[in-house]
């Protein structure tokens, strides 16, 4: 049995890109594994949040947690600032991060170009974080998608780092990216990836938008003009981007859905797809419509903390007596 982590931020809401390159891979483990499934709000706040939005959207993403079928008999869901070692491991994880490792991150640096002259410091010290939420709980894979590549080679060098300097400590975790859904593109502008804070509402399919959103999202995507439906990414990103999503959800080749759509057009293609995305949202948007309000979500999450502190407890421990910062 592996000990799994995973976390997703509650900083808007969730995109079908989350969906297909994170939350439907985190159920693949819950049957065999030991999981931690994390709102990790402290991150969200590295860049400004408005305090009731937080508020919600921090519940909100606990409900699609559930809805997308994680089963909390099976699985620790918690909120990260309920379990308080996340932020004093990263304070410790910061302490052996240089600053130059942490300029070289191409997410601190998208993120920090949209800030202007105010960076928050948290911007840049968020990896050490990060790390430190893995590697509490002996985490042997971190499911995401393959945009946290980066974080996560950062999170091993600190992990490795440590076990060097203070004694054999941290599990070295190893990134899981899923095949397919990897990562799902902007579908108005598809070289870039498709991102909760985009603010063209048509580039985005939120997992709560209606089957109406759904239809017209898809139906404007971008793509080119000849009509083909052939992958090629770098000459076609858009129906290329398209056709990821779908095999996504289908598991069919590439080989097997141009055959399907030989001389049907984009038209046909379109509307299908949109079909696939409504049935597969459905299912969830009922869910979560029956979870937000209710008493169960709250219980469920008290639960989530007081497991998720009892395991992460032990590893500070160790942490704090290997490097000499305790009394007794
Ligand atoms: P974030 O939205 O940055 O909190 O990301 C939460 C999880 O979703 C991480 O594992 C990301 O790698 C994954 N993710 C975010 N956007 C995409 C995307 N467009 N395609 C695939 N995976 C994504
Ligand atoms: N950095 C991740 C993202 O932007 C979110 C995250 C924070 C995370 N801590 C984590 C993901 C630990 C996996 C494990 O998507």
């Amino acid at each position: 049995m592996s000990v799994i982590f995973s976390g997703i931020q509650p900083s808007g809401e969730l995109t079908l890109g989350n969906y297909l390159g994170a939350l439907r891979n985190f159920l693949d483990y819950q049957d065999t594994d030991e999981c931690y499934y994390c709102i990790v709000n402290q991150h969200a706040i590295t860049v400004p949040q408005d305090p009731k939005e937080l508020f919600h959207n921090t519940r909100s993403l606990a409900a699609i947690y559930l809805a997308a079928g994680l089963n909390p008999d099976k699985v620790t869901l918690f909120v990260q600032s309920e379990v308080p070692q996340h932020v004093q491991l990263g304070w410790i994880m910061q302490s052996i991060s240089y600053v130059g490792e942490l300029e070289r991150m191409t997410q601190y640096k998208d993120k920090a170009q949209k800030q202007g002259e105010s960076i928050p410091t948290a911007l840049l010290t968020y990896p050490p974080l990060m790390a430190a939420d893995i590697l509490l709980y002996g985490t042997n894979y971190v499911p995401v998608g393959d945009d946290q590549k980066q974080h996560m080679e950062l999170t091993r060098d600190l992990a490795e780092r440590f076990n060097r300097r203070f004694g054999e400590t941290f599990v070295v975790p190893e990134i899981k990216v899923s095949e397919g859904g990897a990562r799902i593109m902007s579908l108005q502008e598809p070289t870039k990836k498709m991102s909760k804070s985009d603010d063209n509402q048509n580039a985005t399919i939120r997992l709560l938008d209606t089957p109406d959103q759904i239809v017209k999202k898809l139906k404007r995507a971008q793509t080119d003009s000849d009509n083909a439906v052939r992958f090629d990414k770098e000459n076609k990103p858009g129906i290329s981007n398209l056709m990821g999503i779908y095999r996504a959800i289908t598991k069919d080749s590439y080989e097997a859905i141009e055959e399907m759509y030989a001389g049907k057009g984009y038209g046909a293609f379109k509307s299908d797809i949109a079909d696939l995305v409504v049935s597969t949202l459905e299912p969830l948007q009922q869910r979560y419509n029956e979870l937000i309000n209710s008493p169960e979500l709250d219980k469920i999450l008290d639960e989530g903390a007081v497991k998720a502190q009892a395991k992460a407890s032990v590893m500070y421990d160790k942490v704090i007596h290997a490097m000499g910062l305790c009394r007794k």
